[in-house]
């Protein structure tokens, strides 16, 4: 099966639920792209926003991990995985995501709007960032593009939403192969 298919077949069949919420993992990755097309970004964070979470595809259950107090990683999994297949400006704010979720939790006010399961996987994730990490990471080429993933990340959890198919992502998919 080719990466594409591949990409399609999971979105398809894998039904588990975005861990601790109340959608699927397949809902919640279309939401958030879902979001980045409403707010007019970039056809790149489209697309990066649609396969933000692919890492927890390929994970074991994720909830198995969190009731472990464990974090996978699935950043890292998923940008690995993703790298052989699409261009390096779709997998940077993949790779950030969780770091600009770091980053944004430095604000008590972002920090409280995050939802509980939100909360217990920043723990894992090893919590706020440090001002000296946040410095750093402001000069990362792909801070803006991952902060604006992690805000869409964040609200793209709603039940009630008629939401796209993947099928409809196909051709952007395409067209940001290596
Ligand atoms: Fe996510």
């Amino acid at each position: 099966m080719n990466i594409i298919d591949q990409i399609i077949f999971n979105y398809s069949n894998n039904k588990s639920l975005y861990i601790g919420e109340k959608v699927t993992m397949s809902e919640h990755m279309i939401q958030t792209a879902m979001l980045a097309e409403k707010t007019n970004c970039s056809s790149n964070l489209v697309c990066s926003s649609l396969l933000h979470d692919y890492g927890h595809f390929i994970l074991e259950n994720p909830d198995h991990l969190v009731a472990k107090d464990k974090d996978g990683k699935h950043e890292d999994v998923g940008y690995s995985y993703l790298e052989k297949y699409f261009i390096k400006d779709v997998l940077g704010p993949i790779k950030y995501h969780v770091k600009a979720k770091k980053y944004l939790a430095r604000e008590k006010k972002y920090y409280e709007l995050l939802s509980e399961a939100s909360k217990v996987s920043l723990k894992l994730q090893g919590g706020v960032m440090s001002n000296e990490e946040a410095k750093k990471f402001e000069r990362n080429k792909f801070f803006e593009n991952s902060i604006k993933l992690r805000k869409f990340d964040e609200i793209a959890k709603k039940s009630d939403l008629k939401i796209k198919s993947i099928n409809d992502y196909k051709n952007l998919l395409i067209s940001k192969l290596i």
